[in-house]
């Protein structure tokens, strides 16, 4: 249905309803429906978990809603999936899910999940995309725009800055404005312009002390205001707080049903005349809209499970990240050579998915041990030892010395090593960054017995690696694949795709270097978001702290070479906009893709700003020899800062750097471009200074006027005085001995324009 129709069906509707039914409406059927209203032909909605596949619960009678769930497609995790650095393959997997949801009857898939990875500590961090919110705003667009292109509307969570498990259904992060806008707030606002998701989830905390399902300035001002977001806002499950408050700010359905409470409240605040009437139909005509629209959706009979299942092999293949690869260990020749000692229980027990409300039941799971097991039948022999056991901390000696002998029998060992699933799920948050004890003890002795280790890893969230990396001559990071991720790690270790994943997440050096370090996960209530703008790379990179591993990195079975790299303004001024392009070549001897990667460094000289931002990236597919031309282009907000005195993007004029690279430490090209900027002095106002009266035409014009020729007045603009008094608000002045003029003069001047 055109949008047009949908919205002039919806106000009919409206017209229709009495005004319990309406506010009914604005309140769930039961944990995974919408209300209908039968008289009017209005029907429920099935919403359902996600993100990364459809979690369609069987039994509805779960009061918690966390029973078994219908089989689906389990792909690649929000983790792993960011690391393809690909918005087409995300629409892609964005696709296979609509058509799952269709096949099952689902109008809306509750995802993705697109907040910021503010501290590797963070137990959803499995589910998020990325420490950067350009990378997770272009990942999660395209996977909507897939949802959505199936006629399934999509549910852009958690809005916003829920960072943490801890507390998380009250704790108030205290976020600065600036740091808001350019980080926790920029991947939605990304979302939202690109790909219109049909819904935005608020999430159970607050922000600076408000609700976020109370907050109008978030829900309304700004979502609605000034993104343009169309849609329909629902809460996270269980996030209202004031029912009245939330429709009154913008939150328009309360989902889980709350029993009638909800709309109990809101009638009662109708009555008293504190919720209007325009407010209530706001909130139902949306509810009435998202109906509508889910109504044109085709159903499907049944979805290709074999092909959703390929795609999901693919998307894991694009998404593992080659650490570390000395002396070419991998990839390794399934034809020939010496026994393969496949060691840890990962590799027969595969950990693809993480725990909680987006955990699904997968169609089928492919696990490593035995993809490598029929890959290699008939041509190198497989030794296999579990090592330990996936919860344990203590290092198991049979298990132990069994692993040991494997090793030592065998041309290489392959030591799959990761966290154990308690380690971290929704509700709560890790405790530390460290791998297992007793599986790093193994690692050692592994070692020891044969040089020849490749560490294959499955987690969540970044884990420690420097202090063990030495033991292996190869580290693949395969976060959490999804149900093909077994098969698509044999696909790498074995050569059939060569790696193209790059960190989304930077691996730290230290758990002690990482920026939320004593800000995470705050106390009585509050949660400090201290280190501002400095999130993941920006802080390492600003502090020029040395990491393990830097955000974008990994390695290729080719290599590329960049050259070429050209630079033009195609708009100066307050709203620039700049072209780069460069050659890359795949100067090796396999296909591969590389993923090119552009950081601006601004000048910062009015306001302090990282060292440098990720604001451009093109994954590009190349065979040995071949080349191809990247072109990006740079708008305004690449080069721009929140100026929180004009409450607008500001650009400052300067030179800045574009840095092209691999990952945030290999910049391979590097160009300046001086641009002219905008307006950047906030209006002048009562508390303005000398420096900024000075500074705007008609403030220093009318200051000379007033001050000048007088005795304060022509010592003070003196240059040297000018200096030192430049910090001085004009108001005081006003006040000195011999001013010349006084504070009602002032206020006039400043009424005026
Ligand atoms: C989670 C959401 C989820 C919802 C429904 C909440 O606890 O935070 O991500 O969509 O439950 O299961």
């Amino acid at each position: 249905m055109a949008e047009v129709q949908v919205e002039a069906r919806a106000r009919a509707r409206l017209a229709q309803l009495t005004l319990e039914e309406k506010a009914s409406l604005l309140d769930g059927r039961d944990f995974w429906h919408t209300k209908p209203v039968e008289r009017l032909g209005v029907p429920a909605l099935t919403v359902s978990d996600g993100p990364h596949g459809l979690r369609k619960q069987a039994n509805l009678g779960d009061p918690i809603g966390l029973n078994a769930s219908v089989q689906a497609t389990c792909f690649p995790p929000a983790v792993a999936l960011a690391c393809s650095w690909d918005p087409q393959l995300a629409r892609r997997v964005g696709e296979a899910l609509g058509d799952e949801c269709r096949a099952a009857d689902v109008a809306v898939l509750l995802g993705p999940g697109i907040n910021m990875k503010r501290s590797p500590l963070c137990g959803r961090n499995f589910e998020y995309f990325s420490e950067d919110p350009l990378l997770a705003g272009a990942m999660a667009s395209g996977w909507v725009q897939g949802v959505q292109s199936r006629g399934v509307g999509t549910s852009l969570k958690h809005f916003a800055a829920n960072n943490q498990e801890a507390e998380r259904l009250r704790v108030s992060a205290e976020v600065d404005e600036r740091t808001l806008r350019e980080i926790y707030l920029a991947a939605f606002e990304q979302v939202v312009r690109a790909a219109q998701p049909w819904t935005v989830m608020c999430s159970y905390n607050r922000i600076n002390g408000v609700y976020a399902s109370e907050h109008h300035w978030l829900l309304t001002e700004v979502l609605r205001q000034e993104w343009g977001f169309e849609g329909l806002v629902v809460s996270d499950w269980g996030a209202v707080n004031r029912r009245d408050h939330g429709v009154a700010a913008g939150l328009d359905l309360e989902m889980p049903s709350s029993g009638g409470a909800g709309t109990q409240v809101i009638l009662e605040a109708l009555r008293e005349g504190t919720l209007s009437e325009q407010q209530l139909d706001r909130a139902v005509l949306r509810v009435l809209e998202l109906v509508d629209r889910a109504a044109a959706r085709e159903p499907l009979e049944e979805f290709d499970q074999g092909a959703h299942h390929a795609l999901a092999r693919e998307a894991a293949a694009a998404s593992i990240v080659l650490l570390k690869n000395d002396q070419r260990i991998l990839p390794l020749d399934p034809a020939q050579g010496g026994a393969i000692a496949v060691i840890g229980e990962f590799a027969r027990s595969p950990r693809f998915q993480g725990a909680g409300s987006s955990q699904v039941s997968p169609t089928r799971v492919e696990n490593a041990l035995h993809c490598l097991r029929e890959a290699l039948a008939g041509s190198r022999e497989l030794l296999f030892a579990p090592g330990f056991e996936l919860e344990s901390e203590a290092l198991d000696p049979q298990l132990a010395e069994q692993a040991v002998a494997a090793a030592a029998q065998a041309q290489v060992a392959l030591v799959f090593l990761g966290l154990p699933p308690t380690y971290e799920s929704e509700g709560y948050d890790r405790e530390h960054m460290r791998l297992p004890d007793a599986q790093l003890q193994l690692l050692e002795r592994v070692a020891a017995a044969n040089p020849n280790v490749v560490v294959v890893l499955s987690n969540g969230s970044a884990v420690l690696v420097a202090d063990w990396e030495h033991h292996a001559r190869a580290v693949v990071e395969g976060w959490l694949l999804g149900q093909a991720g077994g098969a698509a790690i044999c696909d790498v270790l074995l050569g059939a795709v060569s790696p193209s994943g790059r960190l989304a997440e930077t691996i730290p050096q230290r758990f002690e270097h990482n920026p939320a370090l004593g800000n995470f996960p705050g106390s009585d209530g509050v949660v400090r978001y201290g280190e501002g703008l400095l999130i993941g790379y920006r802080w390492y990179d600003t502090r020029a702290l040395p990491v393990a591993h830097p955000f974008g990195h990994g390695l290729s079975y080719t290599s590329f070479e960049y050259s070429d790299l050209q630079v033009r303004v195609l708009d100066d001024g307050a709203e620039p906009r700049v072209e780069v392009s460069l050659r890359v070549t795949n100067s090796g001897q396999r296909s591969g893709a590389e993923v090119v990667q552009l950081y601006v460094s601004a000048p910062r000289v009015s306001v302090f700003g990282p060292e440098q931002e990720l604001r451009g990236f093109a994954r590009v597919q190349l065979d040995p020899g071949a080349a191809e031309l990247v072109t990006l282009t740079l708008e305004q907000r690449a080069f721009a800062h929140w100026h929180v005195a004009r409450a607008q993007w500001a650009v400052e004029g300067g030179e800045y750097e574009l840095r092209v690279g691999a990952s945030s430490r290999d910049i391979r090209l590097r160009a300046g471009v001086t641009l002219r900027g905008g307006q950047l002095a906030a209006p002048l106002g009562p508390d303005s200074t000398l420096a900024e009266f000075l500074a705007d035409d008609a403030g220093r014009e009318w200051l000379l006027e007033k001050f000048g020729g007088s005795a304060l007045g022509d010592r003070v603009l003196e240059s040297e005085m000018t200096r030192m008094l430049g910090s001085f608000p004009v108001r005081r002045l006003a006040r000195f001995p011999g001013a010349a003029f006084g504070e009602a003069e002032l206020d006039g001047f400043l009424a005026a324009r």
